[in-house]
């Protein structure tokens, strides 16, 4: 075979109402269906590149070559997308984040979605959007919310065939900005695939996972409708639920750190005055908060006073992954 390449970019994307916790974890079929908003200044670029003259398959991730774990998920994922073409040639990976490395922003959403659509793209298959959606959800579950444009929902299906994302709106439909205050650098000690697994031992998740369809619908209505204060208060709620069973899983998770629960209290008490200003939190203690564009700077400003704050970076919605 000789060299097929292409290159792919994809944003991360912040759940408004999340994915915890599977139905089956090998496919990653989720508990619950999410909504999310892709963020339009982070960014992932791969390159996949299938050449038969390479020893082994290899990936690099902003300059550095992966071994072990990293490099097993990536070739994992290949390995799907070698099968629908019956091909075993080896594989380089090139990725790279434009957001700094190691600074606790969730990037496998990013990553499994542009590394989907490089891959597909190389081996020149054309898939229609829910079928690369599927595939990217098989890397990691959000991923699959970074394939379709703007502010995407996953519905949850009851199959690997019907398990996709789809866009309920474009970016341009509502001016929000995610401001991402990073109160921690490290990475974080319990992934997401881990906590996924626990999420079934909380009391709490059956009753969580019944009552997501509500929250679902209350979610795309305010995004229709551009109703910020209605917004704030689903998308608040559901990021506490998320951590209600995340504290009482067996073993317990505890992802806010001491800035964290700093930060909740302080946006509470900027709506309070008027600052139209949302939290929400994913498995890290980082936090993100979401702001109409004309609140961003104010926003901004003060998270960047608070104690343990270390960066605050911001975001627009975003568009699909893409080839470029
Ligand atoms: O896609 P994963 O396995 O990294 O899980 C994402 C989990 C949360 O970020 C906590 C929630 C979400 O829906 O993005």
């Amino acid at each position: 075979m000789p060299i097929f390449s292409a290159t792919a970019t994809a944003n991360p994307n912040i759940a408004f109402i999340k994915y915890w916790g599977n139905s089956n974890t090998a496919l990653r079929l989720p508990a619950n269906g999410s909504i999310s908003m892709n963020l339009a200044a982070l960014e992932t670029r791969t390159r996949v590149t299938f050449d038969s003259s390479i020893p082994k398959d290899m990936f690099d991730l902003n300059g550095k070559r992966q071994s072990g774990a990293a490099l097993e998920r990536v070739v994992a994922h290949i390995n799907l997308i070698r099968g629908l073409r019956g091909i075993s040639t080896p594989v380089h990976v090139l990725s790279e984040n434009n957001f700094p490395t190691g600074a606790g922003i969730a990037s496998s959403a990013a990553a499994f979605a542009a590394l989907t659509l490089a891959a597909v793209g190389a081996l020149g298959l054309e898939l229609p959007e829910s079928n690369l959606s599927r595939l990217a959800r098989r890397g990691s579950g959000s991923a699959c919310r970074s394939i379709p444009t703007g502010f995407t929902e996953w519905r949850r299906g009851d199959s690997d065939l019907d398990s996709f994302a789809i866009s309920i709106a474009p970016p341009e439909h509502w001016n929000l900005v995610d401001c991402i205050a990073v109160v921690e650098e490290k990475e974080k000690k319990v992934g997401s695939t881990e906590g996924h697994s626990l999420a079934a031992s909380s009391p709490y998740q059956a009753t969580r996972v019944a009552d997501t369809p509500r929250r679902l619908d209350i979610c795309r209505n305010t995004i229709q409708k551009r109703d910020f204060q209605a917004l704030a208060q689903i998308v608040e709620l559901d990021s506490n639920m998320m951590h209600a069973v995340m504290m009482t899983s067996r073993p317990a998770l505890f992802f806010w750190e001491p800035a964290t629960l700093n930060i909740i209290k302080s946006v509470q008490s900027w709506r309070k005055t008027g600052i139209p200003a949302a939290y929400t939190v994913d498995a890290g203690a980082n936090i993100h908060v979401l702001c109409p564009a004309e609140n961003a700077e104010d926003v901004k400003r003060r998270l960047s006073s608070l104690p343990g704050v270390l960066d605050v970076l911001s975001s627009q919605a975003g568009g699909p992954a893409r080839l470029v």
